[in-house]
């Protein structure tokens, strides 16, 4: 089993950071590992017409006949191209980062803006269960500074689950199976909250270990399920309920 780590974080030596080292030491076993890692390599999230060296339109910027038209005349931007190969090449994909705003930071959803690439990577008729990535399996791996117990529906922190929607949904909307998250929560970086370093290693060493137990378990691991195909009509409105 190949991995790819997506690693969205700007400090390398933050829980995520370390999170991400272990995640590879974890699946090393298994088969090669591979990192994107998105800050450290300069990753640029922002889609718009600099990203479009030859644009079929230099009046009006739609991103999603760019990202076709580049696709078809094989000029994506190189940092696209890159991380589509790293996709292309990996069997499982774990997204690791932190929670910001109850949601992903901007820079990985920026990542998704640009890399699965409309009419290439996706079309109408390919998606979903006909998606492009049909076959291999992706994760997220989260932290939340706010503790497990207010981390619930309707508690204070908010639902980890409908944080990670979206993320989730773009994943399963690009042919991935999607297993469910690995959810670390009361974690506060280095420097607020584990001002000294032992009790920052003892709570990463502790996140550490029940990741890679996780991930031990992900080449049997039952994916989420989500609406496909077989639970739509024709004009995509779901057939019960
Ligand atoms: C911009 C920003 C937004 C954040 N939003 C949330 C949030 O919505 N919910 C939460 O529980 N923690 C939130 N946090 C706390 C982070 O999730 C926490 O600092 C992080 O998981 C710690 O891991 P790290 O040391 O790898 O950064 C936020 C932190 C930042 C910097």
């Amino acid at each position: 089993m190949k991995s790819l780590i997506v690693l969205c974080h700007p400090e390398r030596t933050s829980f995520n950071g370390y999170l991400a080292d272990s995640a590879a030491e974890a699946l090393s076993p298994y088969g090669e590992v591979c990192m994107s890692d998105l800050y450290t390599e300069g990753f640029d999230p922002a889609e718009g017409p600099s990203h479009f060296a030859t644009p079929l339109n230099t009046s009006r910027f739609s991103a999603l006949a760019e990202q076709r038209a580049a696709y078809q005349n094989n000029t994506l931007p190189a940092d696209v191209a890159r991380e589509i190969e790293r996709l292309e090449w990996a069997d499982f994909v774990l997204l690791q980062f932190p929670i910001w705003w109850h949601s992903a930071p901007a820079m990985l959803k920026g990542w998704f803006d640009r890399v699965f690439v409309s009419g290439g990577l996706y079309t109408s008729s390919m998606r979903y269960g006909n998606g492009y990535f049909r076959g291999k399996t992706a994760m997220c791996s989260v932290t939340l500074g706010a503790p497990a117990d207010v981390c619930v529906p309707g508690g204070r922190g908010g639902d980890p689950d409908a944080m990670l929607w979206s993320t989730q949904y773009s994943l399963h909307y690009m042919g991935f199976a999607v297993l469910p998250p690995y959810i670390c929560t009361a974690v506060q970086g280095e420097g607020y909250r584990y001002t000294d370093d032992e009790s920052f290693v003892a709570r990463l060493t502790s996140l550490e270990t029940g990741l890679a137990q996780r991930l031990s378990s992900v080449r049997e691991d039952t994916p989420l399920s989500f609406a496909d195909w077989d639970d739509w009509d024709s004009d995509g409105r779901p057939l019960s309920g």
